[in-house]
């Protein structure tokens, strides 16, 4: 049994992880669930798009066996007492930044897990440290359920398929378009030999620093499993950015391959 956790408002990119697992699976379930632990003051959490009249014809188009829908009180009823809390690799970039965020991520996917007991769960890679940290729980807890990083999908002009890219006005989205061209840019520095993380991160920052209706919240290269950061790309390396274009908040990122070494000192 393939699991999809979701939290509605269907795009391509929950759909290419839906593919993935009705590929594998002889079963599959989605959920949808626009979970409110893992949303801080002030986030989104009630301007959320809610479509699930759309979403249930995608998925039913999509051969999905069931379709999971629970209220919150369902999840949450009022003697819910146990949080799951992944240390260490849920400090850093997002982190840092929403407080209690992936506390309420993995607390949900626990909660869901334990209901749908699939054998594997598929999640997107545009959410690499939400990954890396499901990652670590379904490991440290044993849960023996197999985690599948799904693609992370692209508009023709770059921009990472997100929900909240609907919030975005016409010239902020044609702007949003910068934070992967940043991201383009610093794969190929890398692949022309540069290593500093620095002058990746630079490639983003200059991007972004471009367009007058972004701001960026972050941007650092990080090994790919622990989030921890790198100073220099010695390996394969997570180049991640969160960027603001309004009130809306983007994230996105690319996985960066050093250039292999020159020998003979060439
Ligand atoms: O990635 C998401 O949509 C959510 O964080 C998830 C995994 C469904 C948990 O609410």
């Amino acid at each position: 049994m393939g699991f999809v956790p979701t939290m509605g408002n269907l795009h391509r990119g929950h759909m290419s992880l839906v593919r993935l697992a009705t590929e594998r699976a002889d079963r599959t379930v989605v959920s949808i669930f626009v979970n409110p632990t893992q949303f801080g003051e002030g986030e989104d959490l009630d301007d959320y798009p809610r479509t699930p009249r759309k979403d249930l014809r995608k998925l039913q188009e999509a051969g999905v066996d069931a379709a999971f829908l629970p209220a919150p009180r369902e999840i949450y009823p009022d003697s819910f007492s146990t949080w799951v809390d992944v240390k260490g690799l849920t400090e850093g970039l997002c982190g840092r930044y929403r407080p209690g965020h992936f506390r309420g991520v993995t607390t949900v996917c626990a909660v869901l897990f334990g209901i749908v007991r699939p054998h594997f769960a598929v999640f997107g890679r545009k959410d690499a440290q939400q990954l890396a940290v499901i990652r670590r729980m379904t490991t440290d807890l044993r849960m023996g359920i197999e985690v599948v990083a799904g693609p992370l999908v692209r508009e023709p002009d770059g921009l990472a398929i997100s929900s909240r890219n609907g919030y975005l006005s016409p010239e902020q989205r044609r702007q949003a378009a910068a934070i992967s061209r940043g991201l383009r840019r610093a794969a190929e520095m890398a692949a022309a030999g540069s290593r500093d993380a620095a002058a990746l991160e630079g490639a983003v920052r200059e991007a972004v620093a471009g367009q007058d209706k972004l701001r960026l919240q972050y941007v650092s290269l990080v090994d790919p499993e622990t989030m921890e950061p790198m100073s220099m790309l010695d390996r394969t390396g997570l180049l991640a950015a969160a960027v603001y274009a309004g009130d809306t908040r983007l994230i996105d990122n690319v996985m960066i391959e050093p250039a292999p070494k020159r020998k003979n000192g060439r």
